[in-house]
């Protein structure tokens, strides 16, 4: 028994990988591109005792994807590759179109095919777990129920739209040919192993190397925050128990405004490593102009993982978020290596220099 992670090199996807080793005894192979976002290091360490296999390749490359299903006889993949970056969907979408729709599609298409071709008991058996974002319900107003997985996809932005088709594409292949799918929608995750091109690890690593902490419009965005390992228990469950078709929306019970969460950074680097001289780091905050399209509010009702999976949150976002400070501050050969050139490049594109 083993299962293919796509994706598995970056954030989520690697923090899926540690967990999913230490809580099962099962064998996980990851399958990821290394773009921008992807590092072998967030694996680092995994390499012992046959139980992590890396290839590094394409999710659109359905030959490759066709010989690992056969040769490691997978018995579910899980979908977390994707372009994911909001921002840069909105300076460059095409590359979103490319992995997120056509190589969901190709990946489905190589799945399918080697599906198709199991005895009945493991064909029944299969899954695909495809990860997605609450995202594609669009953006709530400040008195809207949180998201259920009856609502009507809304999607916004260009990293959005794609992330729905992939959805479509997921349920299609299911309502068409019958493969056995899952869909998770989950809110904003954090936690060691970000990027820092997103809110929480782009405002620590700033505010760490002295740079003003950039804050889209008035600071009053909603999102629904829930820390990483919470994320990757709920895939689990949803994994071993999810009914095969369905979707399950995953979220944190974690509202806050940005200006809550960038403020939270602020006060716990205050005591962890306060700046020369004593001025607080929320001295740095400085609004600048809005994203395009910027969605309001995100919030995820989960009862139904709670009810049919008895999943909750473990963290809170006090906990969580002091946990993922401490992480960035514990591992800053980490950060250094990931903020090189490209990084740079962006941050002055999009923030100046
Ligand atoms: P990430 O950008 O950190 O990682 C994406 C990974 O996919 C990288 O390792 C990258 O190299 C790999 N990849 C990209 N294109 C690929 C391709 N064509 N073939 C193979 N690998 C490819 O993203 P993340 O934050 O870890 O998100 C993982 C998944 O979870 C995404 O599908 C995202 O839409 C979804 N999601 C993210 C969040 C969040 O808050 N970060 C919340 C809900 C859902
Ligand atoms: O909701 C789930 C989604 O969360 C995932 O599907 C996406 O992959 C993930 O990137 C995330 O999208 P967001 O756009 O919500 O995340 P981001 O970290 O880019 O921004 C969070 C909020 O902070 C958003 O309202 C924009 C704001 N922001 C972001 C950056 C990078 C700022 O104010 N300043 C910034 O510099």
């Amino acid at each position: 028994m083993t299962i293919l992670v796509t994706g598995g090199a970056g954030f989520i996807g690697a923090n899926f990988v540690r967990d999913w080793l230490a809580e099962t005894g099962e064998p996980a192979v990851v399958l990821d591109a290394l773009t921008y976002a992807g590092n072998p290091e967030n694996l680092a360490g995994l390499d012992g005792g046959g139980r992590h296999l890396f290839v590094h390749g394409d999710i659109g490359d359905m030959r490759l994807v066709a010989d690992l299903l056969r040769a490691r006889a997978i018995r579910a993949v899980l979908n977390f590759a994707a372009e994911s970056h909001v921002d840069r969907s909105i300076h460059g979408p095409e590359d979103f179109l490319r992995t997120n729709v056509v190589g969901t599609f190709r990946l489905l298409e190589a799945v399918r095919a080697y599906w198709d071709g199991l005895p009945a008991a493991d064909r029944a058996a299969f899954r695909f777990l495809h990860v997605s974002t609450d995202e594609v319900y669009g953006s709530l107003g400040a008195g809207g129920a949180p998201f259920t997985e009856g609502d009507r996809y809304e999607p916004n932005s260009p990293y959005a739209a794609t992330k729905a088709s992939s959805d479509h594409l997921v349920r299609a292949f299911h309502q068409t040919y019958g493969l056995p799918v899952l869909t998770t929608n989950c809110s904003n995750n954090y936690g060691p192993y970000q990027f820092p091109e997103k809110l929480i690890p782009l405002m620590i690593h700033r505010a760490l190397t002295g740079r003003t902490l950039p804050v889209y419009g008035d600071g009053g965005n909603v999102r629904d925050w829930l820390y990483v390992g919470d994320h990757c228990a709920a895939i689990r469950m949803v994994l071993a128990e999810g009914r095969v078709g369905e979707t399950y929306n995953i979220g944190g019970r974690g509202e806050k405004t940005n200006l809550e969460v960038v403020h939270a950074v602020c006060a716990i680097l205050d005591s962890e490593r306060p700046r020369p001289g004593g001025r607080p780091y929320h001295d740095r905050i400085a609004f600048v102009p809005d994203r395009p399209g910027h969605d309001r509010r995100y919030a995820v009702d989960a009862s139904r993982v709670a009810r049919e999976f008895g999943w909750a949150p473990r963290e809170t976002f006090d906990t969580g978020i002091r946990r993922t400070v401490r992480w960035y501050l514990d591992n800053e050969a980490w950060v250094r290596n990931v903020t090189t050139g490209a990084y740079r490049d962006w941050t002055a594109r999009q923030y100046g220099q």
